[in-house]
């Protein structure tokens, strides 16, 4: 498989990679039995709170056979409280484990990490920056549903701005071939221009839209976010902002039959429960995905 030392950003990754990585999270989820890493062990360090990524980062670890040392609230529970810097961390925690996933609260941190770090360091979400092993299960759960990525229509809404999975998600839809990308942001969360000269730099059609409705009679994927209130200072613009776009049963008609609507999850408002039935709601398989690609990506770097 094509070799990554560390994981900080979704531009690394290679069509090459992403098919060998698909292909291997495909196996974990039928056998994993011939992937085991016995005596492997994985820190994960976070920063900022998670459920989906830190529990099935570590869960990814334990069914591959490792074990797994862990700091979570690490602001208040690490070192970091007495005044240690990420690299002095990173580099006494290198000689306990052999990966480490790393959440933090400041963007850039994770590649700073890397740069200290003697064992293979994953991004697991830094700040406002990138979530890249989302944007890897993101990917996953489109092409498990449409068999490729090439041609389609993904609308993301939402927070686009703060939003670190979307930034990520279009990284890696900028590699395929005649993918359309609408964004339908709050006007204070709208898509930032580094994203926007990428995908112009590469090619890729992207529009903003602010009807929901419009977006999603175009759309094969409606990739919904939370508007990230921990990221605001000024409430009064963060309710307006988490207020404005909304999946629930009134919407239901104005999304295409074959589509699928995602969210890289926590929700809150903005996809109502109600509709959570609907088989074309697939967050849920979504996160459970991220179990086998973790597990493929620990996989990929421990043993390549
Ligand atoms: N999607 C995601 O990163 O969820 P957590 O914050 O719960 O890890």
């Amino acid at each position: 498989m094509a070799a990554l030392k560390h994981v900080y950003e979704s531009q690394q990754f290679t069509q090459e990679f992403l098919d060998q990585l698909f292909i291997l999270a495909d196996q974990m989820r039928i056998d994993a039995s011939k992937h085991q890493l016995p005596g492997k062990i994985l820190a994960s360090l976070f920063y900022e709170p998670s459920t989906r990524t830190r529990l099935s980062f570590e869960a990814a670890m334990l069914r591959l056979g490792g074990q797994v040392i862990s700091t979570e609230m690490a602001k208040e529970f690490s070192s970091h409280s007495k005044g240690e810097s990420l690299e002095d961390s990173i580099k006494v925690i290198g000689a306990y484990a052999d990966v480490i996933a790393l959440r933090h609260h400041e963007i850039g941190a994770a590649k700073r990490a890397a740069l200290a770090s003697s064992v293979p360091l994953i991004n697991a979400g830094d700040g406002a920056g990138q979530h890249p092993t989302q944007a890897l299960l993101d990917l996953y759960t489109i092409q498990r549903q449409f068999g490729e990525i090439d041609g389609l229509t993904v609308a993301m809404v939402g927070d686009l701005l703060y939003g670190r999975t979307t930034r990520s998600l279009c990284y890696l839809l900028g590699k395929f071939y005649k993918v359309k990308l609408i964004f339908v942001a709050p006007p204070i969360c709208r898509m930032a221009n580094d994203i926007l000269s990428f995908l112009g730099e590469h090619g890729v059609s992207w529009s903003e839209e602010t009807d929901l409705e419009k977006a999603a009679a175009q759309a094969d994927c409606i990739y919904m976010t939370r508007v990230q209130k921990e990221r605001f200072l000024d409430m009064e613009r963060y309710q307006e902002a988490a207020q404005k776009y909304k999946i629930g049963p009134s919407m239901l008609e104005h999304i295409r039959p074959n589509a699928i609507v995602m969210h890289p999850l926590p929700r809150l408002e903005e996809i109502s429960a109600e509709v959570d039935q609907d088989p074309r709601m697939v967050y849920f398989d979504q996160a459970a995905n991220g179990l086998w690609v973790r597990m493929a990506l620990i996989k990929s770097l421990l043993d390549p």
